[in-house]
């Protein structure tokens, strides 16, 4: 079966689809998108992430390709034409077509893509964990918006790759960690408190972030939002992370360290079952 893409209002053949090479999210990453999970058929926390691509379009000052109700139709539609029962949606929406000048094009209407693949979650990764690597956080200061320009996390999750390692923890100059390449990071202290970076300019509040706190909340977990660095996860009871691709899962090594023993901590288990029954009921 061939995938469909739907680019600018056509459905069209995956390896067929084009966007203009004066598309503003080509050459400026003048764009941005969303993944949203979909668990048999359905999307996980697609309210959410419709909020935020409207958030990060607001910030960008770009105006949205169509209404909600037809995004939400044309997601559907890609997700039956490419028959994905589990995986994800992409959308990207950049600026525009424009001949190539900085300032915004006076004209040019937003251009929009929407594919879907079929794709568990990493199940063995859940289960057993993964390393990762800390490095400098050089990315630039907007990065709640999630705006196509990945450069730094791409570079950064090849250095992790490079090192054996799963991702990257990206430090900040002030030597406390922001988030991972692809995912938001956490650790449960001693005191069996979750702990996550404060969703300001310097991290992307991630949906399943905001989703784990409130199961976790609901659970009667103490959540506290506040920045921590290498040493005090390392010193961790555990240490995890969570994202749209990676659900959650945990952290059992940092540059080499073990964390926690090594091993998935129990909260981490607890919230990993609670998120995995939050995605069978969306
Ligand atoms: N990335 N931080 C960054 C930098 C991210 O790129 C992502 C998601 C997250 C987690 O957000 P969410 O829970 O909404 O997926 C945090 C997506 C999955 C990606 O780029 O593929």
């Amino acid at each position: 079966m061939s995938r469909i893409a739907y680019v600018n209002g056509r459905y069209v053949p995956h390896r067929a689809a084009e966007v203009h090479i004066e598309d503003r999210g080509y050459q400026f990453a003048d764009g941005i998108y969303e993944v949203i999970a979909v668990r048999a058929g359905h999307l996980i926390d697609e309210v959410p992430h419709l909020d935020r691509l409207d958030r990060s379009l607001g910030e960008m000052r770009m105006s949205a390709p169509m209404g909600r109700a037809p995004l939400r139709h044309a997601m559907r539609e890609v997700i039956r034409r490419n028959r994905v029962a589990d995986g994800i949606v992409y959308l990207q929406v950049s600026r525009g077509v424009a001949p190539r000048s900085h300032a915004f094009p006076k004209s040019a209407a937003p251009a929009l893509v929407i594919t879907a693949k079929r794709a568990l979650p990493n199940f063995a990764q859940m289960e057993k964990g993964v390393a990762v690597v800390t490095l400098p956080d050089i990315r630039w200061k907007r990065r709640d918006i999630k705006t196509v320009n990945l450069t730094a996390n791409v570079l950064a999750k090849q250095q992790a790759v490079d090192a054996g390692a799963f991702d990257a923890w990206l430090v900040g100059e002030n030597g406390m960690i922001s988030e991972g390449t692809a995912s938001n990071a956490w650790i449960v202290t001693k005191g069996k408190e979750l702990v996550t970076h404060t969703p300001d300019y310097s991290i992307l509040n991630g949906i399943t972030r905001l989703s784990v706190r409130s199961l976790a909340e609901k659970e009667g977990y103490r959540f506290v939002e506040r920045a921590f660095s290498k040493d005090e996860a390392l010193a961790a009871a555990e240490a995890f992370i969570t994202g749209t691709t990676s659900w959650v899962t945990p952290v059992t090594a940092i540059d080499g360290k073990p964390v926690a023993g090594g091993k998935p901590g129990p909260l981490t288990r607890a919230l990993q079952r609670l998120y995995t029954e939050h995605a069978d009921r969306a």
